[in-house]
């Protein structure tokens, strides 16, 4: 099969069309996750300071700038104890995008499978396909979206399983994974003999519990990629600077794929975000606050007009049922929602692979300012 074949299902996906329908009609978009307010300014000024300095408009080194790698590799360390060689041990991308797409084509054979978690981010089953692949899904259910640590065990179980793919904080249902179900999860990954690739966009947006790295648990550092990006951080989602860490053999499997997609890219935002990493906690800490406050002010309005809420605990988005309402498609819903209402949201269907589950709920992002979160609840509410 062509690889076009193989992505054929995906298709043009429904964030692209329901960001086209916002900006048609005029829309208020709570369907893609982006910040409506920019980042730190001084960080923006790095980016000018790169600019004009002369030394960074030229193409990067294939891993990444130097300052941007020793600036990643101490934020592990500082952050989570995570020893990463700066020199072997960093592949700067893209966007957290670009590196899960180096990751899967460098890391999968055809035939492999790969355990992920449902709902799951979209780029996951697209590049997943576009390596051969196949996934091996575990469903979180809401209200609460727990993992079934026995569901992980069987999945992971099979004889051409090599990977596990994990996201957390997670899109789009915003849990943070425990140590518990990290620890399950590690014990699988140790027991059969698997690639653990951790997606941890969010890493920093956490309001409920803590975020914890999968690599740091015990046997996990030397077989996990941990994959991150600027943009959720500070954010940025423009500049789609990202990297992935961890051993150098699976580095170098992601670089061996990545040079051949984009080699090098955005050399005077990879030295800005090089400033950003290492003065981060500074940086993260008011925009969490101002995230958390976007997300219980959501969550309330919703709760009042009528929805059922399922409280995220950390990153961009919140999933809310509309069984309550006596409705049961969201897709129908989220595809009338912009001429009815004026709101664009995410049917959560579009993070399924099983089209029943989920079938009720919708996905609305939370990064936006006070009195645009309060027009899209007045207008819902007027629905
Ligand atoms: C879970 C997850 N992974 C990766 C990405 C993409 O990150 P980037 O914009 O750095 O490519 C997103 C963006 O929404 C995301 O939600």
């Amino acid at each position: 099969m062509t690889t076009a074949a193989r992505l054929r299902p995906f298709g043009t996906t429904i964030f692209t069309e329901m960001s086209a329908l916002a900006l048609r009609t005029g829309a208020i978009n709570l369907g893609q996750g982006f910040p409506d307010t920019d980042g730190p300014g001084e960080i923006v000024d790095a980016v000018t300071a790169a600019m004009r300095s002369g030394e960074a408009n030229q193409y990067a080194p294939l891993a990444g700038v130097p300052a941007l790698r020793a600036a990643i590799a101490a934020h592990q360390r500082r952050c989570y104890g995570l020893e990463v060689d700066p020199d072997d041990g960093v592949q700067v991308t893209f966007g957290a995008t670009e590196g899960i797409a180096a990751t899967m084509l460098g890391l999968l054979e055809p035939g492999d499978e790969v355990v992920v978690l449902e709902p799951f981010y979209d780029s996951y089953a697209a590049t997943i396909a576009m390596a051969g692949a196949t996934r091996r899904l575990v469903t979180l259910r809401p209200p609460d979206f727990a993992l079934d640590l026995d569901e992980l065990a069987r999945a992971a179980a099979g004889p051409r399983v090599r990977m596990l793919l994990l996201n957390s904080p997670h899109n789009p249902t915003g849990r943070v994974l425990e140590r518990a179900e990290l620890a399950g999860i590690a014990r699988a990954c140790v027991e059969h003999d698997l690639v653990a690739v951790t997606d941890e966009v969010y890493e920093h947006l956490v309001f409920d519990g803590e975020h914890v790295p999968l690599a740091t648990l015990p046997g996990m550092a030397e077989r996990t990629l941990t994959i991150s990006s600027a943009g959720k951080s500070f954010s940025f989602t423009g500049w789609k600077i990202g990297w992935c860490s961890g051993p150098p053999r699976l580095v170098a499997a992601v670089s061996a794929a990545k040079q051949f997609l984009s080699f090098a890219g955005g050399t005077p935002f990879q030295h800005a975000v090089a400033v950003a990493l290492d003065d981060a906690e500074r940086h993260v800490v008011p925009l969490c606050a101002t995230l958390q406050a976007g997300r219980d002010r959501l969550c309330d309005g919703l709760r009042a007009a009528g929805f059922g809420v399922c409280v995220p605990q950390g990153g961009y988005f919140l999933n809310a049922d509309l069984a309550p309402l006596g409705v049961s498609d969201a897709d129908d819903w989220c595809r009338e929602l912009p001429a009815r209402a004026g709101v664009v949201a995410i049917p959560a269907q579009a993070f399924y692979a099983d089209p029943d589950a989920g079938r009720t709920l919708v996905r609305f992002a939370f990064c936006k300012r006070p009195e645009v979160i309060d027009e899209a609840l007045a207008r819902l509410s007027a629905r």
